[in-house]
């Protein structure tokens, strides 16, 4: 219905102007100064006998603005940008991994506008600038295999955007900091690596995945600190000094899939039966702790439990017929007594694993899980109240 002669010619001058102004502004746009002026400070902050000639740093080169298209020569990688009502803000910095070496300039707290900081991979150096805290809009943080050191500022908490932080292989030391539950939208923590003391604080509500493997984190694991992790499918935590007694709230966590505390010091385990939960419980590693008491039968209870670790402790007892239903199995290193069920080694599919190092009877040679021999006789009739042979 409708033709060119209904628009009015005053919108189409307004439709005119508008066209003319857009392209003015992308022919002249350009990055907010005080980005570029962190990004200049930023890369002034690493030794230039560390940027090789080939790596994104080398080619930003601040004769031309950062953001401007098109970027041929200069600034080729590293850096995304985004118009952030009418000007250029930097949004994404993520570096090729080129051994760069310095200390994280404070002044990067400017980029307010980043999204994405990702520097894995280099040699960067030196704290983590406190400063840091006032990157609102920060959803992914990574600084993974570095040699940052110094503490986790508290100010963290701050970062109310953050979704994903990777501080893992690093040289960061002292306590995590208790403000981390703040971070409403945290949905993974890798942390592992490094040389973090003290006790797990209060985690993120929304958490999926918790790393902390390798660090020396002591006391015990506390219903305080995993309340209301209703999400939480993943837990890495083995190689540190974590003990006393894992509690049966820890496997009842409604969505727990994987768990690793291997090479702690927990001495008890208590694990209740899924009951009503419709338990995802995948794998579960607790190798090279001193937990003491029987294997905990309840384990079987978990419908899709497959792969069970508990080598290395000092478990007792016989082993649980139901058990036959795992895929893998290492139980290898306890005292473990008794003639081991039939189904482990008569299962359709078989188990893989080790019975080895107990003091079990009649493990069939036959079966490879039974290929590591069993403790001598002595030290069994020890640790079951007999007298040892040699004394
Ligand atoms: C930066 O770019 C300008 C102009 O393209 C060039 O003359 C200059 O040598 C470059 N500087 C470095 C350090 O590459
Ligand atoms: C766990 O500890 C045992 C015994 O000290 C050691 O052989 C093993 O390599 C450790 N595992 C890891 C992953 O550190
Ligand atoms: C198994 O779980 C139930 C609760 O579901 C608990 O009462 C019982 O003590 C547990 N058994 C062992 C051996 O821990």
């Amino acid at each position: 219905m409708s033709n060119i002669s209904n628009i009015s010619p005053l919108l189409l001058f307004s439709l005119f102007s508008l066209i003319t102004t857009t392209t003015a502004v992308s022919a002249q746009s350009q990055t907010l100064s005080s980005d570029i002026a962190a990004l200049q400070a930023f890369k002034s902050s690493i030794k230039p006998n560390t940027i090789p000639s080939y790596s994104c740093l080398a080619s930003w080169n601040f004769t031309s603005d950062p953001c401007s298209a098109p970027r041929v020569t200069h600034f080729t990688c590293g850096v995304t940008c985004s118009a952030v009502s009418n000007t250029l803000r930097v949004t994404r910095l993520t570096l090729d991994p080129a051994s760069y070496s310095g200390t994280l300039s404070p002044l990067l707290s400017r980029l307010t506008q980043l999204t994405e900081l990702d520097f894995a991979d280099n040699s960067f150096f030196g704290p983590i600038p406190a400063s840091l805290s006032s990157l609102r809009n920060l959803q992914t943080f990574n600084l993974r295999s570095n040699l940052f050191s110094g503490s986790v500022p508290p100010s963290i908490s701050n970062l109310k955007s953050l979704q994903s932080l990777d501080f893992s292989h690093n040289l960061l030391s002292g306590s995590l900091p208790n403000t981390l539950n703040s971070l409403t939208n945290l949905r993974r923590i890798d942390l592992s690596f490094n040389k973090f003391t003290g006790l797990i604080p209060k985690l993120p509500q929304n958490l999926l995945e918790l790393a902390i493997k390798a660090n020396s984190l002591s006391g015990s694991l506390y219903k305080s600190s995993f309340d209301g992790l209703t999400q939480l499918e993943v837990v890495e935590l083995s190689e540190n000094s974590i003990s006393g007694t894992l509690e049966a709230w820890f496997f009842l966590l409604p969505s727990l899939q994987q768990v690793d505390l291997a090479n702690n010091s927990l001495t008890r385990v208590e694990i209740w039966k899924p009951g009503t939960l419709n338990s995802d419980l995948v794998a579960v590693d607790l190798g090279f702790n001193k937990i003491e008491g029987y294997l905990p039968k309840n384990f079987s209870e978990y419908p899709r439990l497959s792969s069970l670790s508990l080598r290395y402790n000092w478990l007792r007892g016989p082993i649980p017929r139901e058990f036959s239903r795992l895929k893998r199995l290492f139980l290898d290193g306890n005292f473990l007594n008794g003639k081991p069920p039939d189904g482990l080694f008569s299962g359709v599919t078989s188990v893989s694993g080790s019975l080895g190092d107990n003091c079990l009877q009649s493990c069939p040679v036959s079966s490879q899980l039974c290929l590591k021999s069993q403790k001598p006789t002595s030290i069994c009739r020890q640790a079951y109240g007999g007298k040892p042979r040699s004394s």
